[in-house]
Order: structure tokens, then sequence, then C-alpha cells
């Protein structure tokens, strides 16, 4: 059985702290990470510099607004290394994302880095219910991603048994759930998808399998798309974020209990909203980019970072720490359409209230005389005939239209006709030419 409520000592006590506590705590570790990326990082020193500030001016959390942004573009400049604060001999692991263009991004941790790295996934495990003695399936990419190795070394901090079958071979994934009878699997919500078809292919009916809730995230996803996997393999789903940048999965995660949201977990990663194009700090309830400054990390400490990412900040509840609302989606992925701002997120949320409709479909952008045109290109379920199909086409158009206020194209087509992938879902394919 899952335990759908924590007993006493499964919250660390930052769950519970008053916010007194916690703001005490974050101003400490704030100012020494402050100091520690000004005093070991080339980068951080020139550009509080610039800006005319010094981490002893940081005398409350407010204070945090006064300082500069960093952006990947600031990881990439300072390719590999020299974004860390600490003797290279003294980082015992990197990471890197591959980047769509040009030079990856690196990241680097010491072995105090991670074990709090460790710390907070083994939390966020037990957020969705995951407990010592646990069979995990591990389905995250192992290698430079941070989702396989990090997820991994949570659940063996919990004391899960894990199966590290990373993404991909999704006929053997399908085997060792059956064979090992995981409690709990983790993976990209896209892929588990692609898991659910081929028990179906196997003639295995998902909803028979031992899982009890998964842990998904790396790419984002709807509330439907949580109703549509929980009702296939009849189990829980929460959402789990993180970034590389900041650490990893494990910066904020949701719990089973409430699933309202991901508790961000504030005493290692102090999250800020701000306006997107001005730059100001926006109140706590107003959407917009969600930025990080880490407050215990060695060798990659990263202030105000822009993570790209839409949300919202809310209060606690299940936990006192506070939530983000579960991400739009990327400022990178937002599509302009004639002068409307849309995320495939929106689509999703729509396809996914059509029968007919599955929740495999991309968003195609052409631009077929002066203006863009979007063309959902989305598959029908298998349970539903083509000419039902057609007509969820159209239907889906007119919800498009009356809820976003923008014509799109729909073009349904057969099943696995789209290309599935093993991590991240390519949800926006641009064939607009260059300009
Ligand atoms: O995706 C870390 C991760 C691994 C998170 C496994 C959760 C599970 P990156 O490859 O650096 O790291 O990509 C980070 O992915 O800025 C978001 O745009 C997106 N992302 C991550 N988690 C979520 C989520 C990992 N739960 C980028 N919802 C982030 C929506 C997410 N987007």
């Amino acid at each position: 059985m899952l335990d759908l409520n924590p007993g006493p000592g499964d919250l660390d006590p930052v769950e519970t702290a008053s916010t007194d506590e916690l703001r005490a705590l974050q101003l400490d570790r704030l100012r020494w990470s402050v100091r520690h990326a000004y005093d070991n990082v080339a980068r951080y020193r020139r550009s509080f510099d610039e800006r005319g500030v010094h981490p002893d001016d940081i005398t409350s959390l407010d204070d945090l607004a006064t300082l500069p942004f960093t952006t990947k573009a600031d990881l990439r400049e300072n390719y590999p290394f020299g974004m860390f604060a600490v003797p290279r001999e003294q980082v015992v692991r990197v990471h890197a994302s591959s980047g769509t263009t040009g030079r990856p991004t690196v990241v680097g941790y010491t072995r105090e880095d991670l074990d709090v790295w460790a710390d907070v996934v083994a939390r966020s495990i037990r957020a969705a219910g995951g407990r010592a003695g646990h069979v995990l399936h591990n389905a995250y990419g192992y290698g430079l991603f941070t989702g396989g190795l990090g997820a991994h070394a949570g659940a063996e901090k919990l004391g899960c048994t894990v199966v590290p079958v990373s993404g991909g071979m999704t006929e053997r994934q399908v085997q060792l759930i059956q064979d090992f009878r995981p409690d709990i699997i983790m993976a990209t919500p896209s892929y588990v998808l692609s898991i659910i078809e081929e028990m179906q292919r196997q003639g295995i009916d998902p909803r028979s399998t031992s899982l009890k809730v998964g842990i998904f995230g790396a790419e984002p996803w709807t509330n439907d798309m949580r109703r549509e996997v929980e009702q296939r393999l009849d189990m829980h789903a929460v959402d789990i974020y993180g970034l590389s940048e900041v650490i990893g999965p494990g910066v904020a995660s949701e719990c089973v209990e409430t699933k309202d949201g991901l508790h961000i977990w504030e005493d290692h990663f102090y999250p800020e909203v701000i306006d997107p194009v001005t730059g100001a700090v926006l109140p706590d309830g107003e959407e917009g980019e969600l930025v990080f400054t880490s407050l215990t990390k060695r060798a990659m400490p990263v202030i105000r970072y822009r993570t790209r990412d839409l949300t919202r900040l809310l209060p606690g509840t299940a936990r006192s720490v506070r939530r983000m609302e579960k991400i739009t989606g990327r400022t990178d992925d937002m599509i302009i359409l004639r002068g409307v701002n849309l995320f495939p997120t929106q689509i999703e949320e729509l396809i996914l209230g059509v029968p007919a409709l599955s929740p495999h479909f991309q968003c195609v952008l052409t631009r077929p005389g002066t203006l863009d045109a979007l063309t959902v290109v989305v598959e029908r379920r298998e349970s539903a005939a083509a000419g039902v199909a057609a007509d969820a086409g159209a239907h889906l158009r007119t919800l498009v239209k009356n809820s976003i206020g923008v014509s799109v194209d729909v073009d349904v087509v057969e099943p696995a006709a789209i290309e599935r992938s093993v991590g991240k879902m390519k949800r926006i394919v641009d064939k607009r030419p260059r300009r």
C-alpha cells in the first residue's frame, strides 16, 4: 500500500518549519552563497562590480533583487569549467545539456553537492509516497542528462530498490515492470505514454501492473495529462521539477496527498518570479519567469539564474515551503501566432478534452505566405473510428479558436504516426524558413 499521508519522521524539519525560521535560514545561506560566488567565480565578481553591488550589501532577502541575473549564455561563455567556484579537483561529477545549438552547458558537483542533491530527490520521492523498501523503476536517461543519475541517487538514499533501466528499449521496460513488480516509476510523462502503449501491444492491461505512483517531469505536462496517465495505469501521478543549472531533478516536487503544485525545496533553492521583459520581481501569485538562487551549492553556485520557465509562486499547503504552479511552458516555447501567445500545454489541455484524440501531438509551424501558420498534428485514439476522428479534428479547431482566440489547422493522423521520444518530447516542430 502507498502511504498517502506522511507519518511521524517522514518529513524533514524544514518541511514543517515556520516561515520565520525558514527565512532566517535562507538569509544566512544566501549571504554565504553570494559571497562564495563573488570570491571564487570571475564572472560573478565582474558583474557585481559593474553593477556596483557587493556581497556585504545583502542584509535581507529583498536585497537579492539588486544583484544581476545569470543566464544560459553566461554558462556557454564560460564553457566548460569557468563557472566553477572550487578547484576542478574537488568536482567529483559533471553533467551537461546537449543544447540545440552551439556549446553544451556544463554543471559540476562536489561530494557535498551530490549529498544535497540526493537528499532533495529522496525528499521528493517521499512526498510522492515512496518509502524505504519500495521497488523503483527509473526510466529517466542515464548519462550527461541529470534525470537518470539524479533520481537514482535520491532513490538509493531513501532506501528504495532501484532498477536503473534508463530510457529506451521499451519492450524490455515492460518486461521488467512485469517481473520486478515496481511500486514507483520515474520517467518523462511522454515516455510513460509509450510504455503504456507497449503494454497494450503485448496484451497486458496497464491497470493490472504493480505500479502505485509515477513521478514525472523534465518537460511540461498538464493536469489533464495527469488524469489520463492515472486512469490508464490505475495509479497516482505527481510532478517533479528541476534543471541542471540549479542541481537537476528535485528542485521542487508535488506531494501525493494534495497534488496541488510543486513544493519548492526552499532551504536549498531560493525562488523569485520576475517579469520576463522588465526583469522586475513580481509578488507571489503573479505569473512570470522563474528565477533561482542556489543557497548551498559549492561547485557551481548560481545567483538569480533565469530558468525561462513560466509559473507563479503560491503559499505552502501540505508542506510549509512555498509551492509553484505546474509550468505553463518555457519562454522559448511560446508560439506567437498573429499576435496571440500560446503554449503547447494549452493545446494539450484542449486535445485531452476530445475523446477521439490521443495525447500524442506536435505543433508544426510553417510560413506559407507572409504569416506564420500552426498545424496541430494529433493522433486519433486506437478506439476511435477514422470518421469520428475527422469530426474530432474539426471540433479541436473550434475549441482552439474559442478558447485561445486564434485559427489553427488540425491534422488528425493514424495511431503511432508521430515519432515517440524516450526522454523529452519535441512538441514544437519549426518548419518556417530562416529569416
Ligand atoms: O530536465 C531535470 C529533470 C530531470 C527534472 C528529471 C525532472 C525530472 P534539464 O535537462 O536541464 O533538467 O532541463 C530543465 O526542463 O528548465 C524546464 O523547462 C523543463 N522541466 C523540468 N522539469 C519540468 C516539469 C531536467 N516538471 C528544463 N515541468 C526546465 C515542466 C520541466 N518543465
